[in-house]
């Protein structure tokens, strides 16, 4: 159940890890934003967060509102959004995944979380860092923070490169195409077929009204290939991800600060029943506006092996965060 807080957005957001993943949402949120904001950048590493500013600042046209600086976590008001970015991103496919992560972010996160709760303040809490399901239940664990105000990026980039691929595989425009994937950032991400709208019609639909020879259960196959490889193919050659996150992580301050009312696929802390599992955490689409997020109804028709496949999510993501990091592959 969400706990009923109203909460006034300010117009200030703090960005913490000014890193490749930070800096691209501090160039975004400065230059994407239909309200000017005070960005307020933060990184232990005090030299390349001084390189930061000077190369932010420059980036700001003259007819911008909006203002950047350093600043740190004990300057929050009620209201402020914070994003976390920091932390290490180091995966490679087939040894090292995002859950590999645990230990050594949580570890960085634990200080960050303890000042949140002790400064007492009604923010928003967004989680990128990986893996971004797991630390999204310890956030709220942590901080004491009302959990509709707590969420991380989720599955939104994965249901976005859920719909490049059907795109690409189908010959359909992208902004034809509507769908989520859900379950985890990350191998245990399930792309819900059944959720899938191209032009009204569900997946089925346009298979029959297009004549096309599909497969379901080998369309679901190639999707989750697709997207739980993509973000390793941007690593082999360039060494992180960092734009499609910063575009989420704007669209997503956006809905805050201007009510927009989004559905967006979100990690969340659920503390109840989905696929008749009982849930710490989880990516599915909610609604986020101005007051956080809430729970939302869809009625997808879901397929036994979506069924399967968000059950052993949901296993592997409470044994994580009900007993520590056990390595899942
Ligand atoms: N959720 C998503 O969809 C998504 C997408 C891409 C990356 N990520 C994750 O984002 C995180 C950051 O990735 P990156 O490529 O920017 O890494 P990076 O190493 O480039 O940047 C991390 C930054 O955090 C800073 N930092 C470390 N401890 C800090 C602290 N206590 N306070 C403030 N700053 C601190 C470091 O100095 C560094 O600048 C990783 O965990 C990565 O896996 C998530």
């Amino acid at each position: 159940m969400n706990v009923n807080i109203t909460i006034t957005p300010s117009n200030r957001i703090f960005v913490i890890g000014l890193g490749n993943v930070g800096s691209a949402c501090a160039f975004s949120l400065l230059h994407n934003n239909s309200k000017p904001i005070e960005l307020v950048i933060s990184d232990i590493n005090t030299n390349l967060l001084k390189s930061q500013l000077l190369d932010l600042i420059n980036s700001i046209e003259l007819n911008s509102n909006s203002i950047v600086r350093i600043g740190n976590l004990n300057e929050i008001i009620d209201g402020d959004i914070v994003v976390l970015t920091l932390g290490s991103n180091a995966i490679q496919q087939g040894k090292t995944t995002r859950l590999d992560l645990f230990n050594k972010n949580y570890n960085m996160m634990k200080d960050i979380f303890h000042q949140i709760k002790i400064l007492n303040k009604t923010i928003f809490l967004i989680l990128v860092t990986n893996p971004v399901d797991v630390l999204t239940y310890f956030a709220v664990k942590d901080t004491k923070l009302p959990k509709n105000l707590v969420f991380g990026t989720g599955t939104y980039l994965d249901s976005i490169r859920l719909k490049i691929f059907l795109s690409d595989y189908l010959s359909v425009k992208y902004t034809d195409i509507h769908g989520y994937v859900i379950g985890e950032h990350g191998e245990f991400a399930v792309p819900l077929l059944s959720s899938v709208k191209i032009n009204n019609l569900n997946i089925q639909e346009y298979i029959s009204q297009n004549n096309l020879q599909i497969n379901l259960e080998n369309l679901y196959t190639q999707s989750k290939q697709f997207v739980t490889s993509y973000a390793y193919r941007i690593i082999e050659n360039k060494g992180y991800t960092n734009f499609g996150i910063a575009r989420v992580v704007n669209i997503l301050c956006n809905a805050i600060l201007n009510n927009q009312d989004l559905i967006a696929p979100l990690s969340v802390v659920l503390d109840n029943l989905y696929c008749d599992l009982y849930t710490n955490v989880l990516s599915i689409p909610v609604l986020l506006n101005s007051q956080g997020w809430k729970s939302v109804k869809l009625n997808f028709n879901l397929s036994d092996i979506e069924i399967n496949a968000i059950q052993e999510t949901i296993k592997i993501l409470n044994k994580i965060t009900d007993f520590g990091y056990i390595s899942p592959i």
